[in-house]
C-alpha cells in the first residue's frame, strides 16, 4: 500500500482525498517509480472538475519525477535506481509510487534536481512545441503571451525573448508584472486594470502582433483576435478562465488570420518527438536559457490547498507537490 490522492466525484478541491492505494508490480514493458516530485498543472483542475471527463475514481496528475524501484520482466534499457520523468499520459502521478510504461519516461540528467525537473517537464515541453513548432518564433516577431507570470507563461516569455522576439505579456498584479519583466517581457500589461487590446495597439503602433499565445480563454479570446496583425496566428492552448465563446469563420476573414487549438499530446505523439522535446528543455535549463521558478511547493497530501491557490490566481511560476 502507498498513499495517493484519489478523486471519487468531480468537484472543487475538497474532492481530492489522501488515501491508501495498491500499486502492484510492473508487467511487461512497465516500471514502478517512487515519485520524488510531482508537477501541478492546470489540466489537473480540468480533470478534477470533470471538464475533461475521465472514469471515476481516478488518481489525478500528469507529471512526475522519481526513482525506478522495479522493472517488468524482460525489460531492458531501464534499471532500478534510474531517475526518470514523465509528462502527459497516463493520469495518476499524485501518488507516492506508480506504475508507468517504460516508453513514456525520459532519463533526468544528473545536473537537474528532481524538483526542478518536475516543475519543467510538462510546462517546458509545452513552451517548446508552442514556440518552436506550432508557430516558429523568430527574431523580429512581436508576440503576446497571456498569464505571462504563470507556469507555462514564465517559460514562454524567457524562451521567446532568447529567440529574439519582442515579448508583450499580460498579468493580473504588480507583483506578477515584476516577475514577467524579469522573465524577458519587453512590455507588461496588467489586464485587470488596463484594456489589453488598446495597450497592444499602442505598443505596436497599430500593427498588431504576429502571434498570440492565449491560455486564459473566455476572458481574453476575443481581444486576442483583435491584437493580431494581418496573417497573424491565434494559438488558443488553454482555458483557465473558461471555454471561449464559439468563433465564426468570418471572424478570421478581415485579417486572414490563422487559428489553432493545439495540445502537447499531439506534438509529442512519438517517442522521438518526446525525446527531442524533453532534451531541448533540459538543455535550456542546463545552459541557463530557462530559469526555472519553483515558486510554490506543497506536501502531496495538501494537493487540495495547491489546487485552490492555483485556481484563485494566487500562484506564479511552477507549483510542485512533494510526496
Ligand atoms: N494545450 C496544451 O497542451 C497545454 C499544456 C500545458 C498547459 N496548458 C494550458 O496553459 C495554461 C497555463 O497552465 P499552467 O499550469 O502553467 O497554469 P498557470 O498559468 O500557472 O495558472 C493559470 C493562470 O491563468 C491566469 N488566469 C486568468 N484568468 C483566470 C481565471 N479566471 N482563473 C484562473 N486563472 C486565471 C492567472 O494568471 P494572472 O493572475 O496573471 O491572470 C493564473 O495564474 C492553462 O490554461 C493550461 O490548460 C495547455
Amino acid at each position: 500500500m502507498v498513499k495517493a490522492i484519489v478523486v471519487h466525484e468531480f468537484g472543487g478541491p475538497e474532492v481530492l482525498k489522501w488515501v491508501d492505494v495498491e500499486v502492484g508490480e510492473p508487467k511487461d514493458g512497465e516500471i514502478r517509480v517512487k515519485n520524488k516530485a510531482i508537477g501541478l498543472n492546470f489540466i489537473d483542475v480540468y480533470n478534477r472538475k470533470g471538464f475533461y471527463k475521465s472514469d471515476l475514481p481516478f488518481i489525478p496528475g500528469r507529471e512526475a519525477v522519481g526513482v525506478v524501484t522495479a522493472v517488468g520482466p524482460g525489460l531492458t534499457g531501464r534499471r532500478v535506481g534510474d531517475m526518470v520523468a514523465y509528462a502527459g499520459n497516463p493520469m495518476g502521478s499524485y501518488a507516492e509510487e506508480q506504475i508507468l510504461a517504460a516508453n513514456v519516461v525520459v532519463p533526468v540528467p544528473q545536473s537537474i534536481d528532481p524538483i526542478v525537473a518536475a516543475s519543467i517537464m510538462l510546462k517546458g515541453m509545452t513552451a517548446q512545441f508552442l514556440l518552436r513548432r506550432c508557430f516558429k518564433v523568430e527574431p523580429g516577431h512581436t508576440i503576446l503571451v497571456h498569464a505571462a507570470a504563470g507556469g507555462v507563461g514564465s517559460l514562454l516569455c524567457q524562451w521567446a525573448n532568447a529567440l529574439g522576439a519582442t515579448v508583450i505579456g499580460t498579468v493580473s498584479t504588480e507583483e506578477k508584472a515584476a516577475q514577467a519583466a524579469e522573465d524577458g517581457c519587453h512590455h507588461v500589461i496588467i489586464y485587470t486594470k488596463e484594456d489589453f487590446v488598446a495597450s497592444v495597439e499602442k505598443i505596436t503602433s497599430g500593427k498588431g502582433v504576429n502571434v498570440v499565445y492565449d491560455s486564459v480563454g473566455k476572458d481574453t479570446f476575443k481581444g486576442s483576435l483583435q491584437c493580431l496583425a494581418q496573417r497573424g496566428y491565434m494559438i488558443s492552448f488553454g482555458q483557465s478562465s473558461g471555454l471561449p465563446d464559439p468563433v465564426l469563420l468570418s471572424d478570421l476573414a478581415p485579417k486572414s488570420l490563422f487559428l489553432t487549438r493545439p495540445a502537447l499530446f499531439h506534438y509529442n505523439a512519438t517517442r522521438d518527438e518526446l525525446l527531442e522535446s524533453a532534451g531541448e528543455v533540459f538543455a535550456c535549463v542546463n545552459s541557463g536559457l530557462l530559469r526555472v521558478r519553483v515558486n510554490h511547493t506543497y506536501p502531496l497530501s495538501e494537493a487540495a490547498r495547491a489546487h485552490a491557490d492555483l485556481e484563485a490566481r494566487k500562484t506564479s511560476g511552477s507549483v510542485v507537490l512533494i510526496p
